[in-house]
């Protein structure tokens, strides 16, 4: 009886206080957000301690909806949490039944009916898989990233869910940490554009529609810079890098609205990132005004138990909390310590209002308290996913996502009837592994493969031949770690049809879970016997197109060397196979750019294109060995970044700045030709680097500042302008600000961070 009273109570003071809220609003014109701030006041008011803890707990689905429910162990404890109000959000839950099984819980059986926040990781589609996001960031088209996002979240929105952790905006430049596969690559200004656009897409304009979700910022911060790419291990960066490389993505992701933040495994420079004051409550609710709320990631405030920083959970709990994280992702750390913790006055209560404020006021945007049930609507689920515009939608992506690396031969475009085509690789028919990593809601099996796709084209006769496998074992288990092959049975029979073929066709690489969490590598070749096998094909027939999958830059200096045309087609998603074959015959000619650099071998790696010059970039006499280089390889790149080819050609011309400086107020208009002289129709990324010569603290010798992407006809001529202004320049300087510096500078212009015109320019203050 009483909790019946209450929950009516707290329903009436909420509409009561919308409605006079109209009024006042009329009045004295409170800001939508004041609205909702008296909103979340409101309930907050209402809640105790234990209840205001409860919302900063969430737990991973613990029980299977449709059974029986948990009467011992740690799910019972669990589901008593959640009738008990302890429980503000949950993940992994997914499908309109169990959502609303548990939503159910929550509004009717708690004290308040606070609903609960369903969230699930939605790195690059719900069941509809688009590419891995390294690949979607290789198109540098926004718009189409951001309508890739739009539509994982449409699908993501159907079953129930209103959240995803996405996207991932750590920048990378150690290809041996497999969760590059989940960034956008190693420069800040694209991964910042990136980040943006799939915010935007996840987000919309509307939290309350029924076709956005919450995005999330991960993981803050420095995760990618883990020591020698071993996922989770020790980061250790200055205050220059953190600045001006690590931290631009999560700026913009703020800027860009973003409602939610994840916290990161890792330690920064001695502190873990979820008991990191300086990154959680200085920089980013800080100096950055970020309003949302901060989750933990997985079990990472237990985890500074493990790295030394936290004596107990409940200790872990005290330094999380006073840190700035708003949210115990499993490790129930709040929910068992934070009340005592207050009691004990190690923890302030005003500190679990504000963190409680914050995830009510998501879930006030959200519109979970006018209904909390928008997102579970079974016959909008059936209608939705899968269907036939989400397929459309990420073909498209995948398409734009591919990188034409070498054509030498011109073997590409294959011609469209009349040859003989030998496909070889175990990828190659493969309608798992295109789905890549983080894809936990996907079904095995649901990718269109590569031999699928090529079937497509029936007037050429096609034969395929597995030649070896990827790896070993069972390849359905998502968690399993993957085993490289060593059999090579299957060579003879893909040599033998490679013999007569006019071209060959070989699918190599990584297999979709050989990258993502927990997969780094310490050797970036092709895995297993594939090197083996191409270079035994090659010797009996050269026409090889190697079409790469894989979900990290590879070393394969000896493909580089000798095979004719290389296409680097990642882990494409559910679209694969028709994406890569329609590249392949050219009906599209690809434009995608690499996002990260691509070694020679290992050892060069982490390598990166916005290096600094260093004391000794050149040889100065004639045999030295005292400058910057190594004895056995060149400092150069295989590939790189912004780096890929097209079927046409193109020349760029004209290099013109309308003046020489400029100041604070004043900007610089640059102009470049760039012409189709090829004979395909063809899309180019038109980049924009520059140097800063000498600043406060040392520069890159480059950094990219824009990039235009323009469609070219044959012989075709478009004028592409760039400006530079004060924020072009502006960086993280000696006196810890961001500002722009006088002095002298270099900007370059072209088609990649490599082949570019240049031109000097000056910013006098
Ligand atoms: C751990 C990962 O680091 C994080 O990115 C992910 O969102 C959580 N697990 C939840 O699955």
């Amino acid at each position: 009886m009483r909790i019946v009273k209450t929950v009516s109570f707290v329903i009436t003071s909420i509409i009561v206080l919308s409605c006079s809220n109209k009024i006042i609003q009329s009045k004295v014109s409170f800001s939508k957000d004041n609205v909702l701030d008296r909103r979340v006041d409101s309930v907050l008011k209402l809640m105790t301690l234990d209840e205001k803890i409860g919302q900063l707990n969430q737990y991973n689905g613990f029980w299977e909806i449709t059974g029986p429910t948990p009467k011992e162990g740690q799910a019972a404890k669990k589901y008593e949490d959640l009738k008990n109000g302890l429980v503000g959000s949950m993940l992994n839950v997914k499908g309109v039944i169990d959502v609303r099984a548990l939503q159910k819980i929550a509004v009717e059986e708690t004290r308040l009916g606070i609903p609960l926040i369903f969230g699930f990781d939605v790195i690059h589609g719900y069941k509809t898989i688009s590419p891995i996001p390294l690949a979607e960031a290789a198109s540098w088209d926004l718009v189409e990233i951001k309508k890739s996002a739009a539509i994982a979240a449409e699908e993501a929105a159907s079953v129930g869910l209103n959240w995803t952790f996405a996207p991932m905006v750590d920048i990378a430049r150690d290809a041996r940490w497999g969760r590059v596969m989940e960034g956008s690559g190693e420069d800040p200004y694209l991964g910042s554009q990136i980040a943006v656009a799939r915010i935007q897409g996840f987000q919309g304009e509307d939290l309350t529609a029924k076709n956005t979700i919450l995005a999330c910022a991960k993981h803050f911060a420095g995760y990618a810079f883990a020591e020698s790419g071993r996922d989770y291990n020790t980061v250790d960066v200055g205050e220059s890098t953190l600045q001006n490389i690590v931290f631009p993505p999560f700026k913009a992701s703020v800027d860009a609205g973003v409602r939610t933040f994840m916290n990161s495994f890792n330690e920064l420079n001695g502190i873990p990132a979820t008991g990191n004051k300086y990154l959680q409550r200085q920089i980013l609710k800080g100096d950055w005004n970020f309003d949302g709320f901060v989750v933990s990631d997985w079990g990472s405030i237990n985890e500074m138990i493990a790295h030394g920083y936290a004596k107990d959970n409940k200790q872990a709990a005290e330094i999380a909390i006073n840190a700035g994280s708003d949210m115990d992702m499993e490790s129930s750390a709040y929910v068992a310590h934070l009340a005592e913790l207050v009691k004990e006055g190690k923890v302030e209560e005003s500190l679990i209002d504000d963190a409680a404020r914050r995830i009510l006021k998501v879930k006030f945007e959200l519109g979970l308290f006018d209904n909390p049930y928008l997102y579970c609507d079974e016959n909008y689920e059936k209608a939705t996913v899968g269907k036939k515009a989400f397929h459309d939608g990420v073909l498209e992506m995948a398409k734009k996502s591919i990188v034409l690396l070498k054509n030498e031969k011109q073997l590409l475009p294959l011609k469209k009837s009349g040859q003989k085509v030998v496909l070889i690789g175990a990828l190659a028919n493969d309608k798992t592994s295109p789905l890549g990593s983080w894809r936990i809601a996907a079904d095995d099996e649901t990718a269109v493969s590569v031999l699928e796709g090529m079937k497509e084209y029936k007037n050429n006769q096609l034969t395929y031949v597995k030649g070896a496998n990827v790896t070993e074992g069972r390849t359905e288990f998502v968690w399993e770690t993957k085993i490289n092959t060593t059999d090579k049975s299957g060579f003879q029979e893909a040599i033998k049809a490679a013999k007569g073929a006019d071209v060959v066709v070989m699918v190599l690489g990584e297999h979709g879970l050989q990258s993502g969490e927990g997969r780094s590598r310490t050797d970036l070749g092709l895995p297993g016997v594939q090197q083996e096998l191409l270079e035994q094909v090659y010797k009996v027939n050269p026409n090889i197109v190697l079409v790469l999958n894989n979900g990290r830059p590879l070393a394969i200096p000896w493909a580089d060397e000798n095979i004719p045309s290389i296409v680097e087609a990642w882990h494409l998603g559910t679209q694969s196979g028709n994406a890569i074959a329609q590249v392949l015959y050219g009906d599209y000619n690809p434009s995608g750019k690499l996002p990260m650099t691509f070694p020679r071998n290992v050892g060069q790696v982490p390598i990166y294109y916005n290096y600094k010059n260093t004391g000794r970039p050149v040889m100065n006499e004639p045999e030295s060995v005292f400058w910057s280089h190594y004895s056995d390889e060149k400092n150069t790149p295989l590939y790189p970044f912004g780096y890929g080819l097209s079927y046409t050609q193109f020349e760029y011309s004209n290099l013109e700045l309308n003046q020489k400086s400029f100041s604070a107020e004043g900007s610089i208009e640059v102009t470049v030709n760039v012409k189709n002289t090829g004979k395909y129709t063809g899309k180019e990324v038109v980049q924009l680097y520059i140097r800063d010569i000498f600043a406060s603290v040392t520069r890159p010798v480059k950094e990219l500042k824009g990039f235009e992407m323009i469609v070219l006809q044959p012989n075709e001529t478009k004028k592409v302008h760039f400006t530079i202004n004060k924020k072009t320049i502006e960086f993280y300087t000696a006196n810890s600000i961001w500002e722009a510096e006088e002095g002298d500078f270099k900007l370059f212009v072209g088609g990649s961070s490599v082949k570019t015109m240049d031109a000097d320019f000056q910013y006098v203050k």
